[in-house]
């Protein structure tokens, strides 16, 4: 299968398993449902779950034990997004080419559709937990342990994302904002593979730094795609992070020092996975991706 293919795959597994659970789980207010499951199912690449699952398949071949994990971070990251939109922070009108949530549903609706996303996530975490074997529950319990932190590092990274909008930040300031407000999840995604998959202490730690390479590189790519994206190809606006004097790589070392400080983050991550073989190809082809997307 070659990676395009692939990765259609894990899209669409993702998706079956969210619908399941949106069919599942349903909060008794129903267009608190529909605003929920607007943005959830709203065109997501799913790159989260695909890094779990990915990550995963170097160690163990069936991911059923991935997906409640897989479900949880789609959803928490989907909560992140709605209230990244919101007025009071990046107040964006479109994403995913439609409406964004408060723009569909009204701010209080948005608001408590963010909320309703991050608790479902913690209960798919929680239902999985009960299920667990006396044997699986210090890992899954360890897990969840990083999940929450990982959740509390996304939003410090909001909040300094927009406290320090229009200063002059260091270059060490700006790493900050992005290793937390994009980087904790997509490093936690890979982590959690690793850990469900029985990764060993070694193999944790290069998947670790592969990681946090593509975590940067994901943010590096979204301030270029801010600032020179085609917004009917992105569905999200382009020029808003200027006009809001967010502190990007853009901003901090031009346009062509972003995509140079791109280019090589992107190597580093690939070169990370040497010791995996042909194994990781996926994995590697994923940060080439990271790096060339054009949404
Ligand atoms: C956008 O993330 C928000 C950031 C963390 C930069 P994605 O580009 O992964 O969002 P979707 O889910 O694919 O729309
Ligand atoms: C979003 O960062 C990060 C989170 C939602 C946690 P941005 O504000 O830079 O992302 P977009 O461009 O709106 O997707
Ligand atoms: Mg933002
Ligand atoms: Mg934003």
């Amino acid at each position: 299968m070659d990676f395009k293919e692939e990765l259609k795959k894990y899209q669409q597994q993702i998706n079956e398993e969210l619908e399941r659970h949106r069919r599942k789980q349903r909060c008794p207010e129903e267009e608190l449902n529909q605003a929920m499951e607007y943005t959830l199912m709203g065109g997501g690449k799913r790159l989260r779950p695909i890094l779990i699952l990915a990550t995963y398949q170097l160690f163990k071949q069936d991911i059923k034990m991935c997906m409640p994990y897989a479900v949880a971070i789609e959803m928490i990251h989907n909560f992140s997004l709605i209230h990244d939109d919101l007025p009071g922070i990046d107040n964006d009108d479109f994403r995913h080419g439609k409406p964004t949530n408060h723009k569909q549903f009204g701010e209080a609706t948005a608001i408590l559709a963010g909320d309703g996303l991050l608790n479902d996530a913690y209960r798919i975490i929680s239902e999985d937990l009960v299920c667990s074997s006396k044997e699986e529950l210090p890992l899954k319990i360890e897990l969840l342990k990083e999940f929450t932190e990982a959740v509390d590092r996304m939003i410090a990274g909001e909040y300094v994302d927009i406290k320090w909008e229009g200063k002059k930040i260091t270059g060490e300031e700006l790493k900050y904002i992005h290793e937390n407000k994009t980087g904790a999840l997509l490093k936690l995604s890979v982590r959690m593979g690793a850990i469900l998959g029985n990764a060993t202490k070694s193999e944790l730690e290069i998947l670790s730094n592969y990681a946090d390479k593509i975590g940067l590189a994901f943010q590096m790519k979204d301030d270029i795609l801010s600032e020179e994206g085609n917004e009917a190809i992105l569905g999200k606006p382009v020029g808003n992070d200027k006009e809001l004097e967010k502190c990007t790589y853009v901003s901090q070392y031009t346009l062509q020092g972003a995509k140079e400080m791109l280019n090589q983050i992107t190597k580093e991550a690939m070169e990370q996975l040497e010791a995996f073989g042909e194994k990781a190809e996926f994995l590697r082809e994923l940060a080439l991706y990271i790096q060339n997307r054009n949404k």
